[in-house]
């Protein structure tokens, strides 16, 4: 049942602290300062191995993968590829000895994840599943997995199921890092930072209201983009992709440096665009590049973690998020995309739920 919410969606959005509470109980190992999983089915000596880590899926899930490409490099120094399950097929590229490929799906049951997988694996590759339902056709083809226990997810759009793979790649993270250089201190560290998260969550969620404001202002825009960088980067894509599928206004996300190389002429009085910029590595150039688009006539939403002058003078509305490490950013800082797409469908009078054109599972190729 929707518990009383008037979508699922917005349900959804509004269990993530405890989907994510969820995805990590019983997988943080203090004593030896590390995640555990138990459904990998490798050795320890074939996972030490592993030189190339293989991301795949399509949609939300490949975002994610974006966001476990940062964390695993940032973490355990193990080179990733992030590949669309749809091209990983076909394209046929090389994979060396020692990589392992995860398929990372929500459904466990989109073709194009499942083709990529089976055609991994028939070349010889472990192939893992990082998937939400228990016994789904992706889950039973791979060599094993993690799940998600994200519990059923409904609405068509992607919304706990995203923050547990971005949860579930962290951990993830700290399993290979442990099993290398990361010293026992780092793991206890990113251990505490992942306990504070659903919490972190939890207030994050208190922006709806103020969203909910800044949805009625712009809910008439035909074009928004989204930028962001590094792990911000992936949310960007994300929130766009939220507002196209649930909305029907077009929207793209980019990292926030390549604005410059050509969608900034883009930018005019109707168009709006969202900042994601909690403190961080590129804080400061995300704000120069958030100043050239305002000088441009452009509306500007920024979504931040600190309260800055700079911030408030330059953009038209701020949307406060608490402060998380960077790799946890992508986590709380969708949040209010989720949010804010949720309530631009609402006032534009689409079916929240299920938009038009979509299903919850693409089983089609
Ligand atoms: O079930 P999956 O995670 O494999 O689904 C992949 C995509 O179809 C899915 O994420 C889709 O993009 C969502 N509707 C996005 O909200």
């Amino acid at each position: 049942s929707m518990n009383g919410y008037e979508h699922y969606m917005l349900k959804e959005i509004h269990e993530q602290p405890d989907s994510l509470r969820n995805a990590m109980r019983g997988r943080l190992n203090d004593e030896d300062a590390t995640a555990v999983f138990g459904g990998l089915n490798l050795t320890p000596q074939q996972l030490r191995g592993v030189e190339r880590i293989i991301l795949t899926g399509c949609g939300t899930s490949w975002h994610s993968a974006l966001v476990g490409e940062y964390m695993i490099e940032e973490f355990a120094r193990i080179p990733v590829c992030v590949e669309y399950a749809s091209e990983l097929r076909y394209r046929n590229p090389p994979i060396e000895n020692n990589t392992l490929v995860f398929g990372i799906t929500q459904s466990g049951e989109t073709a194009d994840t499942l083709a990529a997988l089976n055609e991994t694996k028939r070349k010889g590759h472990r192939t893992l599943a990082l998937c939400n339902v228990v016994g789904s056709s992706i889950a039973q083809a791979a060599d094993g997995g993690i799940y998600l226990h994200a519990g059923p997810e409904i609405g068509v759009a992607s919304t706990k199921a995203y923050s547990s793979q971005c949860c579930v790649l962290a951990m993830l993270s700290l399993y290979f890092g442990r099993m290398r250089h990361m010293s026992f201190e780092s793991g206890g560290r990113i251990i505490e930072e992942l306990r504070r998260l659903p919490a972190a969550v939890e207030q994050a969620l208190t922006c709806d209201s103020e969203v909910r404001r800044i949805a009625s202002k712009y809910a008439e825009a035909s074009n928004v983009l989204y930028l962001g960088r590094r792990y911000n980067f992936p949310t960007a894509l994300e929130g766009a992709l939220k507002l196209k599928e649930i909305s029907y206004i077009h929207a793209e996300g980019y990292p926030a440096a390549e604005m410059k190389h050509g969608p900034i002429a883009l930018v005019d009085k109707h168009t709006p665009s969202v900042f994601i910029m909690p403190r961080g590595t590129t804080y400061d150039k995300v704000m120069s590049n958030m100043e050239e688009v305002k000088a441009r006539g452009g509306p500007v939403i920024a979504v931040a973690s600190h309260e800055e002058a700079q911030i408030r003078r330059i953009a038209d509305e701020v949307i406060m998020i608490p402060e998380v490490p960077e790799f946890l950013q992508p986590i709380v800082s969708a949040i209010p995309l989720q949010l804010l797409s949720y309530h631009i469908a609402v006032l534009r009078g689409c079916d929240v739920d299920k938009p038009r054109n979509l299903a919850k599972s693409v089983t089609v190729e």
